[in-house]
């Protein structure tokens, strides 16, 4: 049998959740029963644009999908990138892919493909499983990265043979499972430490949007493409997002000739996502974007959160102005509208205004 001790091939250790598994068991039958944070899977429902544009896309998806991702998915993705970060990609340097776990197990395998000079696959020390396993399943060393402050990558205990062997650096920030915050800083040096030597930088930035600042307050996170896209791949999931874990839909955007690459071995492979669920994950946008829930159609649509004395409502300068005078019991500031319980803002008021702002947003297209 292939892969057995009797051949010196790969076998294949019990999954990290079946080993949960037994151990789940024990803990449920402790007094009180178990506390379950093993696996991470979204428990709100999928939006229902997402469900909406998944069926309308049924019925026309006979043909095969292009498995780099059809144009409005390659769009999309750089969109979000854009008003995510400010970071400009071209649609072409992004690849769509089936999840993102699937992208973090194959990606050594086919990075060496490309360049067979180089073995090793550095990751944090305490991380996903799989930056690991997919360095096994490409047949490459793993070498874990001591974690030093606030759980960022320690880049200085990497010896320098291991620095002129590797192919690959994974940084996950916000990390699972540590926690670290999502921070420019680091992410900046560790792409600068990685341009330095030659070595590919994959940032697996799927958590980005969960992350906070030293006083646990929502923050926007980083990406590791801020410093440009040479050497340096962003990877991002819909899964958590947008409680789409069920559709399998991620992509990874930045280094032009390495996204070519990729998206080129990809295609004869025919690692693809459904033509469904491409149609589905460009609206795939109702989620939390700077600590705060978001709605978006065609751009930032409408956000909301509520303080300490207030709420507010996050639209357009150009709205608040335009409806200067049904707005002046409240306060505003440019795109911002202030209210409180005592004095909500009528329901008939925020759909007129949602309903302008998606007709702003559906003309800009
Ligand atoms: C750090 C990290 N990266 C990647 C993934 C893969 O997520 P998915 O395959 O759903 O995109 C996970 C899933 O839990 C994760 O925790």
């Amino acid at each position: 049998m292939p892969g057995d001790a009797a051949t010196g091939g790969f076998i294949p250790p019990i999954y990290p959740y079946a080993r949960l598994d037994a151990l789940k068991q024990r803990a449920a039958e402790a007094p009180g029963g178990i506390v379950d944070l093993s696996i991470g899977t979204p428990n709100d429902p999928v939006p229902d644009i997402v469900v909406a544009a998944l069926a309308a896309a049924g019925p026309g998806s006979a043909g095969y999908p292009r498995a780099v991702g059809g144009p409005a998915l390659r769009e999309a993705a750089a969109g979000w990138m854009e008003r995510s970060f400010g970071v400009v990609v071209d649609p072409v340097q992004v690849v769509n892919c089936i999840g993102t776990k699937e992208v973090v197990a194959s990606l050594p395998h086919l990075l060496r493909l490309r360049d067979p000079s180089r073995d090793t696959v550095l990751y944090p020390a305490v991380s996903y499983p799989t930056y690991a396993m997919g360095a096994l399943l490409g047949g490459c060393r793993a070498v874990p990265v001591p974690l030093g402050d606030g759980w960022h990558l320690d880049l200085s205990a990497v010896s320098d043979d291991d620095a002129a062997r590797a192919l690959l650096l994974w940084v996950n920030e916000p990390g699972n499972p540590t926690g670290s915050q999502s921070n420019s800083r680091p992410l900046g040096e560790a792409v600068v430490w990685a341009r330095a030597r030659g070595v590919i930088v994959a940032s697996d930035e799927c958590y980005v949007e969960f992350n906070w600042d030293d006083v646990g307050d929502p923050a926007a996170g980083a990406t590791a493409l801020a410093d440009g896209t040479d050497g340096v791949l962003a990877v991002h999931s819909l899964s958590k997002r947008s409680n789409m874990a069920g559709y399998r839909c991620g992509f990874l955007a930045g280094d032009g000739d390495l996204v070519a690459y990729i998206g080129s071995v990809r295609t004869h492979a025919g690692m693809m996502v459904p033509g469904p669920i491409q149609a589905a994950a460009p609206d795939a946008t109702e989620g939390i974007s700077y600590g705060i829930p978001m709605f978006k159609h065609h751009g930032m649509l409408v956000g909301y959160a509520a303080f300490k004395e207030h709420c507010s409502l996050f639209m357009s300068t150009a709205l608040t102005q335009a409806h200067k005078k049904a707005l002046a019991p409240y306060q505003t500031s440019k795109g911002t509208i202030r209210f409180t319980i005592e004095k909500p803002l009528p329901a008939a008021l925020v759909r007129k205004l949602v309903k302008a702002r998606i007709a702003q947003n559906e003309a800009r297209r």
